[in-house]
């Protein structure tokens, strides 16, 4: 949700270069202000980017170490004075945070008593004044933070800084990533390696409830009860360069042109095509027990809950468990009936999701056994689930989930494979949709060399002021995922709809204004697809129809078609999104909008 970048090292590096250039790889997360804090030279905030922020950097402006933050405002406008660091009333305490502070409000009230007074109306602030208030009576500074934190309740990834020790720097973490960069003479605190990787490698994921000291030659890592913990150090093997764009105007665009690649990563040394098996490391400590689920809730959040509905279709029709797709900020909240048959699989791309991990909670809390299906290494999600597959898609950095999707599609069907032949699938079964899971990155390449036509498409339909996207059965989630794609990049009111139940409200909408996406592959549903668009054409509405390599009757009948391979039918998700990414980002390029970061959206929602 907003981004932390802390650093201290003896190496002679300017530690306001680094941290500002840090924080420019943050900005991924979503933002609306930026700040920074050096002990050396003080503090500089500023509303919008970290552009911004460099042009009220004064030249003087330096130090051996410091703190910096990206905010995404959840208390508090987002304006220069709530922007992060914030401090205590003597300025010797500055802090970052990621995450709500839930009762700050209280701990508020009783510091103003005490004779606080407060410049923000943040949440953050009162962390300062806290640490200020214990400083008091504890005997250093970590204790002084240790006791703080002990008083807090929410979420919170901070750092925290006290200019009479400005080499080191505290990190603690609950809800909220915190991730140290461990260098020779320097070390880093950050909410995600990308800020750290061009300087080391050499990571540490930090778990909830523990707390960090950085100094420029080590580190220690300690619980909120001050015991000592001992953390294995992770190499990232993504360089820098890699979550750069790799010559595409945007990530999105890189992102969707990797699709090819990212199937086959997802997919590499995970099936065993002859014997018609998947092979999911990740699950084989569970293997025994997913024998005894006798039903899975998957639960996510946007693109990767529509993920899960398609795996709905793949984990009923592959597997006869009975399954369901729940959203996160929903499934905590309704009271869900769970036991120890229970499967709840939680499908996220940061593994960050706060409404998709407390969702996980929830169901280890009612005795389900947890799972994840996720792309971030070392995650929240991915440490606390019982056990999970990574899906190897590598970093996702444009807001709108394009590459991971893809990823989850496949994930989902190996996941299908594997439990199904554990439940009677049969290896000839088996082996069928290995091939065509092989099949599929030569046929995303094919998709992807329509981009132009699907550019003109977009050139076409880019005044559009509303589009209704429909499809059945495994398509039916492919519609939805098409039609937010379209609302979060190119700010069109787009709905997507299962194509029978136009009949039941949603026709009322179409005219001549009123252009249908309408996913009609050669299936099972082909038919009842022909039929929906006939009505939609008896209306004047304009159809682009994603249709099946072949199909010439379905272009006599729509404004536009773009064709896709054929492949088994629960995989066709897996193609028919393609055209619809393109779409959207087209769309959003004519528009001349931010498409790696619409407006009001950040690439990781870590708050409720
Ligand atoms: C995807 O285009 C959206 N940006 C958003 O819906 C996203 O899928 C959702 O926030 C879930 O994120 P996660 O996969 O990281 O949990
Ligand atoms: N709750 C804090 C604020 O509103 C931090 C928000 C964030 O995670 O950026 O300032």
């Amino acid at each position: 949700m907003c981004g932390i970048f802390a650093y201290t090292g003896n190496t002679g590096k300017e530690a306001g270069k680094v941290l500002l250039d840090g924080l420019l790889s943050l900005e991924y997360r979503g933002y609306d202000s930026a700040g920074i804090f050096m002990p050396d030279a003080g503090s500089v905030k500023s509303p919008g980017a970290v552009a911004e922020l460099r042009k009220k950097v004064p030249q003087d402006f330096k130090g051996k170490s410091g703190i910096a933050h990206l905010r995404w405002a959840t208390h508090g406008e987002p304006t220069e004075v709530n922007a992060h660091p914030h401090a205590d009333s003597s300025g010797d305490i500055w802090v970052v945070h990621n995450g709500i502070i839930e009762n700050f409000k209280e701990l508020k009230h009783a510091l103003e008593k005490k004779g606080h007074t407060f410049k923000s109306t943040t949440d953050t602030e009162v962390l300062a004044h806290l640490v200020e208030e214990h400083l008091k009576t504890e005997k250093s500074f970590e204790k002084a933070a240790l006791a703080a934190l002990n008083e807090v309740r929410g979420t919170y990834g901070i750092a925290l800084q006290y200019k009479k020790e400005p080499d080191r720097i505290i990190a603690a973490r609950m809800g909220s990533p915190i991730v140290l960069g461990l260098g020779d003479g320097e070390h880093f605190i950050a909410s995600d390696p990308s800020p750290i990787l061009p300087h080391t490698k050499k990571v540490v994921f930090l778990e909830d409830g523990e707390v960090a000291v950085i100094s420029p030659d080590g580190h220690s890592i300690f619980k909120l009860d001050a015991t000592k913990v001992k953390r294995e150090v992770t190499e990232i093997d993504w360089d820098a360069e890699q979550a750069q764009k790799g010559g595409y105007e945007h990530f999105m665009l890189k992102e969707i042109m990797e699709g090819p690649e990212v199937v086959e990563n997802s997919l590499r040394g995970r099936l065993i095509p002859e014997k018609g098996l998947a092979k999911l490391g990740g699950l084989e400590s569970v293997a025994k027990q997913l024998d005894t689920i006798d039903r899975i809730i998957i639960v996510a959040c946007g693109t990767a809950a529509y993920a899960g509905q398609a795996g709905e279709y793949m984990f009923e029709a592959e597997t006869g468990i009975p399954v369901e797709v729940e959203i996160g900020s929903e499934f905590r909240y309704k009271k869900p009936v769970i036991n120890e048959r229970t499967a709840v699989l939680a499908i996220t791309q940061s593994g960050e999701t706060l409404d998709t991990l407390e969702a996980i909670r929830e169901g280890k809390r009612r005795g389900a056994l947890t799972l994840g299906i996720v792309n971030t290494v070392g995650s929240t999600i991915a440490r606390e689930t019982d056990a999970g597959v990574y899906n190897h898609a590598g970093p996702e950095i444009s807001v709108a989930s394009t590459k991971a999707f893809l990823s989850q599609l496949t994930v989902l069907a190996l996941l299908a494979m594997f439990l199904g032949r554990r439940r009677g699938m049969s290896e000839e079964k088996g082996r069928e949709i290995a091939k065509a899971l092989k099949e599929l990155p030569d046929k995303i390449r094919t998709v992807l060399e329509q981009r132009e036509k699907i550019e003109a498409l977009a050139k076409k339909y880019v005044h559009s002021r509303d589009f209704l996207y429909i499809g059945r059965k495994y398509n039916f989630a492919v519609a939805f995922e098409g039609a937010i794609k379209l609302k979060e990049l190119s700010y069109i009111h787009a709905e997507g709809c299962g194509a029978g139940e136009m009949k039941h409200g949603p026709i009322a909408m179409i005219d001549e204004n009123f252009p249908t996406m309408a996913l009609a592959p050669k299936d099972s549903m082909y038919e009842k697809m022909i039929s929906n668009i006939h009505e939609i054409k008896a209306r004047k509405g304009p159809v682009i129809a994603i249709a099946t390599e072949g199909d010439e009757e379905i272009a006599k009948l729509v404004d536009d078609v773009i064709y896709v391979p054929e492949t088994l039918e629960m995989l066709s998700p897996i193609l028919n999104v393609v055209p619809l990414q393109l779409f959207a980002y087209y769309v959003a390029k004519e528009k001349g909008f931010n498409v790696d970061r619409p407006r009001n959206l950040a690439k990781s929602v870590t708050v409720e």
